[in-house]
């Protein structure tokens, strides 16, 4: 049996039967105004964090989800785009697809705005999708992409980069590990399927988004998501995992490297009317600006430059 199959299995099984709290954080769901989330479909949030941001959702984006789950993001995504086929949510487990459909004819009962033909429920997986290349605006994945072997992590963010159109975002929520995860873990299937043993190193996950070729990632959230404890994981000592709230665009890398942003500022504390480093960056003295982190890196060399650390939290503004 492959790892991917006892994927396949555990999702059946908790597609039939609920567990509550199995991967989510503590927070309930993203509420909106008008918005009833069904209460099977709050049972079966599977997820570790946010896809859904709704500052970024204007314009009425087709979004492609990837791993449907109970369906509640599917249903989110839907209250922003609102017409029939805008949200395609795919998933390879037949009972999750079943459970997924079953959840939002509940909410089209719960919610006057929502018709079941918004979200458009197909079988399919990760690592190959069922749409066209450069055809949708969003594809997200929410706790999904951590079960994968890093082979496959890589496989998924190339298919997710391919049906993008240019400029089109990546949203993900995934577990990332504080250090790297001992091999006995990782190679527990169904540690992995939990979300608990697959997830890398922050710095190793965001390497695989670039390699895939995203040319800016912005992180939208980093919090504490599990412990793993020495004595029942048996290891040396406690490993804390993260949940990462991560938007990727299909933008170009620049020539000096990917534009990655963490919640930095530079500010300009010298004597000058203003600083200006001849590529782009003007800071005012005394005010921040958002920076990425290879810019940060370079500015933090003048003297006259305060650079402040990463907030794990940005959602727009600044320069690269
Ligand atoms: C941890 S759950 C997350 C569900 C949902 N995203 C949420 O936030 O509640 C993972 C989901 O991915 C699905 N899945 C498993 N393997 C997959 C694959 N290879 N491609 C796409 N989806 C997959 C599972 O059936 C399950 O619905």
């Amino acid at each position: 049996m492959t790892y991917l199959e006892t994927v396949a299995d555990f999702y059946t099984e908790v597609a039939e039967t609920p567990s509550v709290g199995l991967c989510c954080v503590q927070s309930t769901p993203l509420q909106l105004p008008g918005l009833e989330i069904p209460a099977s479909m709050q049972e079966m949030n599977y997820g570790c964090g946010t896809t859904v941001h709704p500052a970024e959702l204007s314009g009425e984006p087709t979004v492609l989800y990837v791993g449907v789950g109970g369906g509640l993001e599917a249903l989110q995504f839907a209250y922003f785009s609102r017409r029939p086929g805008a949200v395609v949510a795919i998933d390879p487990v037949d009972s999750m697809r079943q459970a997924a459909a079953r959840n939002l004819s509940i909410a089209a009962e719960e919610n006057a705005w929502f018709d079941p033909s918004f979200v458009i429920i197909k079988a399919g997986d990760a690592f190959d999708l069922p749409v066209p290349d450069d055809s949708v605006d969003v594809v997200a994945q929410n706790c999904l992409f951590n079960i994968f072997e890093p082979e496959d992590l890589s496989k998924a963010l190339q298919e997710a980069y391919r049906v993008l159109k240019p400029g089109g975002r990546l949203v993900m929520s995934d577990p990332i590990a504080t250090r790297s995860i001992p091999l006995h873990l990782q190679q527990d299937e169904r540690l992995r399927a939990m979300c608990l043993s697959g997830a890398l190193t922050y710095e190793q996950y965001v390497q695989r988004i670039v390699r895939a070729g995203f040319g800016q990632v912005e992180v939208r959230a980093r919090r504490p998501y599990r412990l793993l404890d020495q004595k029942n994981y048996e290891l040396e000592e406690h490993l804390l995992l993260e949940s990462l709230d991560s938007v990727s665009f299909k933008v170009v890398i620049p020539e000096d490297g990917p534009c990655v942003f963490t919640g930095k500022t530079a500010v300009y504390a010298g004597a000058e009317d203003y600083f200006d480093d001849q590529v782009g960056h003007i800071l005012q003295p005394g005010v921040p600006l958002a920076v990425c982190d290879k810019t940060a890196g370079k500015l933090g060399k003048f003297e006259e430059i305060l650079v402040t650390d990463s907030t794990w939290h940005y959602d727009g503004g600044g320069c690269c």
